[in-house]
């Protein structure tokens, strides 16, 4: 798509249409147990972003041809509501959300504990309530905190965001004009931990040093969002704990 005439991805100051450096991260709000009758939930704000993940299971796998003797499988199902995008988006899966819900699946079922719920199901719904790209990043950041609320053993968070290329610059986590008007976009999901990539995906073009250095852009991004998730988690069990303790407070 063709850039509009007087549009500036990034000005004479080196500053990005929101007025971002080229490595800043938009805004980042994580939530964890935002609904009652999930067995884990999340909710994330990434920029103009709004995802919320639920999480059900292990449970009986269906449809049951899918049920593995010796382990449980994850089941992700990316959804993007019909008003969480400009053009009124056509309800139901596309091409992209059964795309997307796949690479999702694929990075979950790599850091549960899946042989210890044999024939079972673990079923992961995303739901893009606004979207303003890097929703496949900021669902998957919300999927794991979801999960890890839920209580599922898993070895750890699935923190991930983009990096690309834009007015031949290199840049973390790309907005929807970015993602446009730029060149190229890069999500990755980076365990910061053991340096492991769960996912890596590539839309437009990079030479290869560009191509590194946005891997090592997205990955600083990503130890960034690690340590929000864990904050995410820490804060809704902190409360939890002290509510716990202020009752049998009343009770002895
Ligand atoms: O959201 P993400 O960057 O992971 O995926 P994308 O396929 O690169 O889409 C980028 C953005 O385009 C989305 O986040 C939406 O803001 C927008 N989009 C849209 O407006 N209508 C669609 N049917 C699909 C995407």
């Amino acid at each position: 798509m063709d850039l509009p005439e007087g549009l500036k991805l990034i000005d004479e100051n080196g500053k990005r249409l929101d007025g971002r450096r080229p490595d800043e991260l938009r805004p980042i709000k994580i939530e964890a147990g935002v609904l009652k009758r999930a067995d884990g939930s999340a909710y994330v704000e990434m920029g103009k972003n709004k995802i919320l993940a639920a999480v059900y299971g292990p449970r009986e796998c269906h449809p049951r041809h899918l049920q593995d003797p010796s382990k449980a499988i994850v089941q992700c199902a990316y959804n993007m509501l019909s008003f969480s995008v400009d053009d009124r988006k056509r309800p139901g899966p596309d091409r992209r959300s059964i795309e997307i819900s796949k690479i999702l699946s694929e990075a979950l079922e790599r850091v549960v504990f899946l042989e210890q719920f044999p024939r079972t199901s673990i079923d992961v719904y995303i739901a893009v309530l606004q979207a303003n790209a890097g929703t496949r990043c900021a669902g998957l950041t919300a999927a794991s905190v979801a999960l890890a609320d839920a209580g599922i053993p898993m070895r750890d968070l699935v923190p991930a965001c983009a990096a690309g290329k834009v007015a031949d610059t290199i840049v973390l986590d790309l907005n929807k004009e970015e993602d446009n008007f730029g060149q190229a976009d890069l999500p990755l999901a980076y365990l910061p931990r053991t340096g492991e990539i769960l996912l890596l995906q590539m839309d437009g073009h990079m030479t290869q040093d560009e191509f590194e250095r946005a891997v090592e852009l997205a990955k600083g991004g990503c130890s960034r969002i690690y340590a929000l998730q864990q904050e995410a988690l820490k804060r809704k069990y902190s409360v939890i704990v002290s509510e716990e303790e202020s009752k049998a407070g009343e009770v002895s």
